[in-house]
């Protein structure tokens, strides 16, 4: 069986979160079940592609807004990738060197016509006879259009039959747009509009739910969340129950291995002791932190969502009380939240990294004891994971893919959770952390529970096989 996962983000090839691991990482695992997962994405004019060699294998040409359009599909010959990896190089709307942002830190003023223009010319190559793909997946708004357009479009017409997949990463991205521009999508059928509105704009996300034969997010708790809350979106999510699931996401073991990561100073040889007051040892030379305290850390977007601005507060309650902590935070994002993370820097107790560094990401969660996720809501959530097969203990929001990833139990437990969203909580939970590490006995048991976890894409990747399979034979 082929399938064609459409997305905006592949690793290592694109990536600006979680979706772009996902991308990177199943199609690999789903060999393995027979089945063969090709990916497509646009072509950046990020560093990544530079040195690549590519082989034009489709090419067309659309208006949009008055402008004559020449694109080009090409298979990246040389991407070290276990699958086949294409892009589509549309001239004007993806070779700039960011993948979502622009130089003032905000989208880019065309996202709409980019997001329409890369969706076009993935449906006119699948709609080509070149081209013999038995399903479509697509991931976040985006790319929700697609089975709309599969379905009512009058330039893609073999694909009618064909089922789509869709993938909900992160449902608060709708990708909205008024209809006044309708005319820079593909000519579809009249009668079906309504299928593309809602809330009298033109919302991608809800067209998906609506048109997608399978829906699914990353985690199941998080399709319960969405289902359940109080909103205009679930009303249709409730509709549509019949065909939402949630598949908990994986992480690719291979690339995250104590044992051969390149990225960290010190490899696990066989004792997790060992590997983790080696690698504490040398990350506090670097830094200056003391590796005898129990460290905590954070890694990620810094953003409402993710429960940054809950972070401060609770790492300065928790040091004031006993001054027996280090706390190490690496990301960037939203400018205020920065200002306030750099602001606590301390020499000695707090360290801050202000950026996005794949090498640090991977040193922290080698030396550290504890990551912090506060998240408001989480879809997935892969930092839990990559951190349990560290030794590193998650203490998080029980929410989403994290409520279904990260139990605290004294017994059986694999971290330490909390409910409300917000600093106070966040602190109780991390001073219960730290008794544990106090508790030597007990505390190499949870993080002994942790490493034993098994993450690995095979489940999941099993999961999403065997529900296309069910689809090809519908
Ligand atoms: C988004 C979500 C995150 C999820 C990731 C991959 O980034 O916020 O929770 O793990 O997508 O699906």
């Amino acid at each position: 069986m082929k399938v064609l996962h459409v997305s905006t983000e592949c690793y290592p090839a694109a990536k600006a979160g979680g979706m772009g691991d996902v991308v990177g990482s199943l199609p690999k695992y789903l060999k393995k079940h027979g089945i063969q997962a090709d990916v497509i994405i646009p072509k950046y004019a990020t560093k990544w592609f530079h040195d690549k060699a590519y082989e034009t294998v489709f090419s067309g040409s659309f208006y949009q807004r008055g402008s004559y359009i020449q694109y080009a599909i090409q298979k990246v010959r040389s991407s070290g990738l276990d699958f086949d990896l294409y892009c589509a190089d549309i001239p004007g709307k993806f070779d700039r060197d960011s993948i979502y942002l622009g130089w003032d830190g905000h989208g880019f003023h065309d996202e709409i016509d980019r997001n329409i223009a890369f969706q076009r010319v993935a449906l006119s190559w699948l709609n080509d006879e070149s081209t013999n793909y038995d399903l479509v997946h697509c991931h976040d708004h985006m790319t929700g259009l697609i089975p709309f357009f599969m379905k009512y479009g009058y330039e893609f017409r073999s694909l009618q039959q064909m089922p789509s997949f869709f993938t909900i990463h992160n449902a608060a991205y709708y990708g909205q747009m008024s209809w006044n521009n309708r005319d820079v999508l593909p000519a579809f059928e009249d009668q079906y509009a309504g299928l593309l509105d809602w809330d009298n704009t033109i919302h991608s996300l809800a067209t998906a739910v609506k048109c997608a034969t399978v829906v699914n997010t990353v985690s199941p708790s998080y399709m319960e969340e969405i289902i359940n809350v109080n909103s205009s979106l679930a009303y249709l999510f409730r509709g549509e129950k019949h065909k939402c699931i949630g598949i908990l996401n994986g992480i690719d073991n291979d690339e995250w291995d104590t044992k051969t990561d390149q990225l960290i100073k010190y490899n696990r040889k066989s004792s997790w002791v060992d590997f983790k007051q080696k690698n504490k040892e040398i990350f506090a030379e670097e830094y200056g932190l003391d590796p005898n305290k129990p460290w905590f850390s954070f890694i990620g977007r810094f953003s409402e969502q993710k429960g940054v601005d809950t972070l401060a507060p609770a790492i300065q309650a928790v040091y004031e009380q006993n001054n027996n902590a280090c706390f190490v935070i690496l990301g960037s994002g939203d400018k205020r939240l920065e200002h306030q993370i750099s602001s606590i820097e301390t020499p000695g107790i707090v360290k801050t990294f202000i950026m996005y560094n794949e090498a640090i990401a991977h040193q922290i969660y080698a030396s550290c004891d504890f990551i912090l996720m506060p998240s408001r809501f989480e879809p997935c959530g892969l930092n839990q994971m990559f951190a349990m097969r560290y030794g590193t203990i998650p203490v998080v929001r029980s929410t989403g893919g994290l409520k279904d990833t990260v139990v605290e139990s004294a017994e059986d437990g694999t971290g330490f959770t909390y409910q409300g969203s917000n600093s106070y909580e966040l602190a109780e939970a991390m001073k219960r952390a730290q008794s544990t590490y106090e508790d030597h006995n007990n505390f190499k048991k949870l993080r002994t529970r942790c490493t034993r976890k098994n993450f690995s894409w095979d489940k999941s990747a099993e999961e999403y096989a065997n529900q296309y399979k069910k689809l090809k034979h519908d």
